[in-house]
């Protein structure tokens, strides 16, 4: 079978199957990441000077919803600079003494990438703030009024931050970024770039509107652009001579119950939920989560962030409303 019902094909979060083609598909350079133009031209100027000096790059905070490249960027900007690059993640990291452990290993000009930094413990991320500010750590040795602190030196290194929520983030750790970079949903015409670029890495022949068909369809996310890339390749390769065309992309995303604007059952559920049972909104977000049955964090950072840009939902202080045009699209008639 090509398409499981109970799998979300539109979800921008990483799930079970993508890493082996993410891996393959990710940009090195930054001249082949394609989009987030500002995003570049600073982090491009930024490397370049740090460069120049022969220093560490400033600690880098990138921050925007699941699958729109933070992590390709790390790595871009590690291959960039030609250092080493470290990967852990908040959750991960348990103790403070793991941290002191990681940064103790960092070799001069090193970057360590701490993935979901929000979801780091109090307690660790004290560890981080003089090794950010001083490039030092501060190790407590003996107990009670005999305790004496300690501090080693540590290289000269450089922390990037990803998170889906900034916001979660506490001010004093936010303030020891120097750069901070909030990744943006893409457009139409830079998926048609991904999706022809990951196609040719793939091998697979595609024409330019069966590309645009499919970017159309993948709420402004290169991990979902090239996820349904994938589902449409062995969809074509099974009903058809594989070349990927605008109507087998089309056939292919209708049998997966995306719609034209790559909105699929749960958004429908979502908002026709807050259109029949709360009139349309305001209505908090831990109630919309309650009714239909889904995480609060899961609908702020994945569904939420494509139907604002899309323009069918709006948050207000008492809480998210349907537009207009949320209740059109989704065929319902709209009445201030
Ligand atoms: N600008 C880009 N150009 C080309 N491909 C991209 C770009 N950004 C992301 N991708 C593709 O999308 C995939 C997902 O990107 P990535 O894993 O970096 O997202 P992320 O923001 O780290 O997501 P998460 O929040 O889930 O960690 C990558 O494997 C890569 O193939
Ligand atoms: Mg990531």
């Amino acid at each position: 079978m090509i398409f499981d019902d109970n799998e979300r094909i539109v979800t921008s979060e990483l799930v079970a199957g993508d890493s082996d083609i993410e891996t393959g598909l990710r940009p090195r350079r930054l001249d082949e990441y394609i989009g987030q133009e500002a995003v570049k031209r600073n982090l491009e100027i930024y490397i370049k000077a740090a460069l120049d000096r022969r220093e560490a790059l400033d600690h880098v905070l990138l921050y925007g919803p699941p699958g729109l490249g933070k992590t390709t960027l790390a790595g871009i900007i590690a291959n960039e600079m030609g250092v080493n690059i470290r990967i852990t993640s908040g959750p991960a990291i348990e103790k403070a003494g793991d941290l002191a452990a990681i940064l103790t290993n960092l070799s001069a000009n090193d970057i360590l990438f701490i993935d979901e930094i929000h979801r780091m413990s109090r307690t660790v991320e004290e560890i981080l703030y003089p090794a950010m500010e001083d490039y030092a750590l501060d190790i407590i040795i003996g107990k009670g009024p005999s305790a004496k602190s300690i501090r080693l030196d540590l290289p000269e290194f450089t922390l990037i931050g990803a998170t889906t929520r900034a916001g979660l983030l506490s001010a004093p750790l936010r303030d020891r970024f120097g750069v901070i970079e909030r990744l943006e949903l893409y457009q139409p015409e830079e998926l048609v770039d991904i999706v022809t670029r990951s196609a040719r890495l793939l091998d697979v022949e595609i024409t330019p509107d069966g590309a645009a068909e499919i970017s159309r369809r993948a709420r402004g996310t290169p991990r979902i652009a090239n996820r349904i890339l994938k589902r449409v390749r062995d969809f074509a390769e099974v009903k058809y001579d594989k070349k990927i065309t605008k109507d087998i992309a089309a056939e292919a995303l209708d049998m997966m119950d995306i719609d034209s604007i790559g909105l699929d059952k749960i958004d429908r559920r979502m908002i026709t939920c807050m259109i029949e049972s709360f009139h349309g909104g305001p209505v908090g977000l831990e109630t919309i989560a309650a009714s239909i049955g889904e995480d609060s964090g899961t609908i702020e950072d994945v569904y939420e962030p494509y139907l604002m840009q899309a323009g069918f939902i709006t948050r207000t202080m008492r809480g998210r409303m349907v537009t207009r045009a949320g209740y059109e699209h989704f065929g319902y008639k709209f009445s201030e």
